[in-house]
């Protein structure tokens, strides 16, 4: 018995030591800490901690004196560029004064504080370390923040965060912006214009994720941003900080897990940050994250270690043997923001840009084929530039002759730190490439012909054997109709557009879906594209090209033998006698769940579907499920790509979640709702809206909810899937998870990664509470009626559009319509312009 104990106490003290010898709010003056001597001050109820904490381990370790939360730090004494070896020493004077010494000894920061009465020095529960006289606080670091704004405190015009050469700012007009350099502002988020003469805005952050900002004239805060995370789970910190890469972000951290998570960014595409790679370095993506290179092999890396240090010429311009020449770079711009712009843009054409660049005093220049004819002239002594497939814009960039381009991007990169690899590797690398290729497509074939007894097979593995190097192909709108023979053979129509089956020149089947509704220019087509084709996973359809010429905008996909699922669930609507045994179902169940799951917590961007249900999950020949449509809801709908906010989104009716009619924001939860529906379905093989005298005239759902409750399980499930045999822990474990997506709280539906695990038995499922809550709900403070809003949704066949019956949400307006079955939301979050 005695053992445990011991060797628990251990624990907790070799975890905690010196939160336990010094567990106080009080800091006495006089105090000194050091990095390997008294490192750590904490707040009454040990949320903060004020000490030293490493910020790199190498042979010379360095240390910030910092506030931080689980070992996140939340304010840095001096900002980020500040750091002491293991001899630095943190100081509360007698004087009052707060020093940093470096090892050496010699002041690196100070507080300033000296001589003006202070008597303690207080670290709080909400992470302020503040200095107190007998009059009041006279120093905080809440007053002094470093990279990062926590909640309780307030940010005013008068303040800045830093990080690098970015800082961020609240300007008194009430705008948001992050600027390089103190000097070219890349991000700007104004307030709605009915917010006018601000007398003196603050910017806070909500400990439920929401971003406001107030002022004396204002009736009620402004809502600026949500967090992805908005007002979910207990006992999170959430935080702004300005990153060192220039971004803004949202951070959650669950207390005590010591690593936080981004629920939103200011400038969602990494790249369009200004000067991420330095001067005359290119951002283009790699897969998934950003990465810097140089403009062409002209240029070499200034420090091969980091590339976001940017790129210096190999021979300067001045210096040329030869004259100079333009370098065109392809789908590149050279970023531009104003103010620095005014000046240098032109109305001329592609070849102009490129020749007035040459002759003139300019580095490099863009032109711009969106359609406005516009040319930028680079005179500036730092450029930024930009690189992606889907950017539309021919860049030049002046070199001495002769220009040399890069390789192509993978070798490309290589090459630039390793320098020049001997020819005989080259051909080495060929011909091992070209022997595994004809060793890989014999072994395709032979593998196809041994397991597909049809030869058809063949051609759809060879076809995306062709597609797998993952870009998207584009295609010519003429080559489409070829493809379709004049769109003849439809698929299916959603509420997108219509689906036709189409045969490519390779033989490959394929789904060819004709855009409807799409209001978005090219580009943005074109950047919605690269997303959507840049997200795979075994349970989500994959993209296989576009076409966008004129007005037509489609997308080809790879073709579904099996169809929807829904012709295999409802008997009355498709009366083939298709029919699928419960094996078949769970892992259907099983592979849409995780499909979605990739979508909302694995890829890059977050991709929240909005349209789940059985037309959209599709089976391939072994009937494993995969999830269409995704990644449309953000196609239809131009603004709010920038954002993160869904502005206008097409749902179903009967998938819908409750927060869509209640003007609420529409999260990846809303998407779990959609999901349970569509499980309850998988069950029992009927519609979830469905009444019938059978069902009470209930709702199915409603109904269901209740024969669950009096533990009659059968009469829920697909009589036909009986006679089958089924294992009846799995399903009823399916229909316990399908309750608990169905909650009308978002904050009760499971995470799709735990819709996964309970689905898998691999974590209990408790017995869920009825879906429809009678219960109030509250939200940011303020308590609505959340059963209205479903009364709304029952009854929504008939109704007419719903009013927002929520006063509070000023930040949000809505207005919904309805055609078909599909129903059309468009909110906008009336702050981001
Ligand atoms: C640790 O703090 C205590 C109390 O302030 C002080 O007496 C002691 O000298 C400090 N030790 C070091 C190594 O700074
Ligand atoms: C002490 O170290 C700092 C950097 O930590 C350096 O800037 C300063 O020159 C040094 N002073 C002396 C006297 O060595
Ligand atoms: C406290 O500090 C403020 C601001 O520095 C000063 O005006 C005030 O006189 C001080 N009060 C005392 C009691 O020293
Ligand atoms: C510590 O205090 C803060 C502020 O009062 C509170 O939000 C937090 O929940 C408290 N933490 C614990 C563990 O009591
Ligand atoms: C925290 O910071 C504010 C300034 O934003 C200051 O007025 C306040 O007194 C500080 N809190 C405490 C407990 O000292
Ligand atoms: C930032 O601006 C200053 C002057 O405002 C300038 O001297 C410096 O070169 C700029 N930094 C870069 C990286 O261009
Ligand atoms: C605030 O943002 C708006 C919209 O982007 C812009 O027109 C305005 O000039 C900005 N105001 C300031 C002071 O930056
Ligand atoms: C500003 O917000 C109000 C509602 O708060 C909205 O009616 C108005 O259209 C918005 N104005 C702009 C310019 O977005
Ligand atoms: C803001 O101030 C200007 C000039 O002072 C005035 O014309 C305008 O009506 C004011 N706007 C609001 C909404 O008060
Ligand atoms: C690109 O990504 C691949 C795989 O993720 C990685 O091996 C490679 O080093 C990356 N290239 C660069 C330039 O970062
Ligand atoms: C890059 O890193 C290597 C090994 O870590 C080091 O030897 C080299 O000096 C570094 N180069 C630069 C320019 O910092
Ligand atoms: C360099 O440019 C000048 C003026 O455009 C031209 O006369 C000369 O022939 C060029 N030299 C070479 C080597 O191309």
């Amino acid at each position: 018995m005695v053992k445990p104990t011991i060797s628990l106490l251990f624990l907790v003290f070799s975890v905690f030591p010196l939160l336990f010898s010094l567990a106080s709010a009080n800091i006495p003056l006089g105090t000194t800490l050091t990095p390997s001597g008294n490192t750590s001050l904490a707040s009454p109820n040990v949320t903060f901690s004020f000490g030293f904490i490493p910020i790199s381990a190498t042979n010379s370790p360095s240390f910030a004196a910092a506030i931080s939360y689980s070992g996140i730090a939340v304010w840095k004494a001096g900002g980020d560029s500040v750091t002491v070896d293991s001899n630095g020493a943190f100081q509360f004077l007698q004087n009052g004064n707060l020093r940093l010494l470096s090892g050496n000894g010699s002041v690196v920061w100070e507080s300033g504080t000296a001589n003006r009465g202070i008597t303690t020095a207080i670290l709080d529960d909400s992470g302020n370390l503040s200095l107190k006289n007998g009059s009041g606080t006279v120093w905080s670091t809440f007053d002094y923040p470093t990279d990062t704004i926590l909640p309780t405190q307030n940010f005013t015009p008068a303040m800045v965060l830093r990080s690098g050469v970015y800082s961020f700012n609240l300007v008194s007009t009430g705008n948001l912006t992050l600027t390089w350099n103190d000097s070219i502002v890349y991000w700007n988020q104004a307030l709605n214009s009915t917010y006018s003469n601000l007398t003196s805005p603050n910017l806070n952050i909500q400990s439920i994720g929401t971003v406001t900002l107030n002022d004396p004239t204002f009736s009620s805060p402004a809502i600026m941003v949500y967090s992805s995370d908005y007002g979910e789970g207990t006992d999170v910190l959430r935080f702004l900080k300005l990153d060192s890469d220039g971004n803004f972000r949202i951070y959650s951290s669950a207390r005590g897990s010591g690593s936080d998570t981004d629920r939103w960014a200011a400038v969602e595409d990494q790249c369009l940050v200004f000067g991420y790679c330095g001067n005359m370095g290119v951002c283009g993506y790699n897969d998934t994250t950003p990465v810097c290179r140089c403009p062409s092999e002209n240029f070499a890396l200034v420090d091969p270690n980091d590339s976001r240090k940017g790129c210096q010429r190999k021979v300067a311009l001045e210096a040329c043997p030869d004259n100079a020449t333009m370098l065109q770079l392809d789908h590149a711009q050279f970023l531009t923001y104003p103010p620095e712009i005014s000046s240098q843009v032109f109305f001329v054409a592609i070849s102009a840009c490129k020749s007035n660049c040459l002759q003139g005093h300019c580095t490099a220049s863009t032109s711009l084929a969106d359609g406005t004819g516009q040319c930028y002239i680079k005179v500036s002594n730092f450029i930024s530039g930009y690189e992606s497939p889907a950017l539309p814009s021919t860049s030049f960039v002046k070199v001495c002759s002769p220009g040399i381009p890069n390789s192509p991007p993978s070798e490309g990169a290589r090459d630039t730190t390793a320098g020049k690899v001997p020819p005989w590797v080259v051909l080495v690398v060929v011909a091992v490439t070209l022997l595994g290729l004809v060793l890989l497509e014999g072994g395709l074939w032979w593998w196809c012909c041994r397991n597909s007894p049809k030869f058809g097979g063949l051609s759809t593995q060879y076809a995306l054997l062709e597609y797998a190097s993952g870009a998207p192909v584009q295609f010519l709108f003429k080559e489409l109709q070829r493809t379709t023979k004049e769109f003849k053979e439809k698929l299916g129509a959603g509420g997108f557009g219509t689906v036709y089956k189409g045969i490519l020149a390779n033989k490959t089947v394929v789904a060819v879906k004709q855009l409807e509704g799409i209001e978005q220019g090219e580009k943005q087509f074109r950047m919605e594209v690269a997303t959507i084709s840049s997200t795979h996973h075994l349970n989500l359809v994959r993209l296989i090209g576009f076409c966008s010429e004129g007005r037509h905008r489609l997308l080809v996909y790879e073709f579904m033998k099996n169809g929807s699922l829904d012709s295999f669930l409802f008997a009355s609507e498709d009366p083939s006698g298709k029919f699928l045994d419960w094996e078949a179902r769970f892992n259907i169940a099983l592979g849409t769940a995780r499909g979605i799951t990739y979508l909302h917590e694995e890829c890059r961007d977050c991709i929240v579907h909005c349209d789940i249900k059985p037309e959209n999950i599709l089976l391939d020949d072994n009937y494993n499920a995969k999830v269409s449509d995704f990644g449309l809801a953000k196609l239809v709908n131009p603004k709010d790509h920038r954002y993160r906010t869904l502005t206008s989104v097409r749902g179903t009716r009967g998938y819908l979640a409750p927060e869509w009619l209640a003007n609420l924001p529409i999260t990846s939860k809303s998407d779990v709702y959609s999901y349970g529906m569509v499980l309850l379905e998988i069950v029992s093989g009927r519609r979830n809206f469905e009444v019938s005298e059978d069902t009470g005239r209930k709702k199915f759902s409603l109904w269901a909810y209740e024969e669950f409750d009096r533990g009659n399980m059968e009469s829920i499930v697909d009589k036909r899937m009986a006679e089958h045999g089924m294992d009846m822990e799995q399903v009823i474990r399916a229909i316990q998870v399908s309750f608990w997506c169905i909650q009308e709280q978002p904050s009760q539906r499971p995470v799709m990664g735990k819709v996964v695990q309970m689905l898998e038995g691999i974590i209990a499922t408790e017995k869920p509470p009825a879906p429809k809550a009678t219960a109030e709900g509250s939200v940011n403070g303020t308590s609505m009626n959340v059963s209205s809003t479903v009364s709304a949704l029952s009854t929504f066949g008939t109704s007419a559009p719903v009013v927002s019956s929520s006063s509070s949400f000023h930040a949000i307006g809505v207005s919904s319509s309805q055609s078909g079955s599909n129903i059309e939301r468009t909110t906008s979050l009336v702050q981001l312009n």
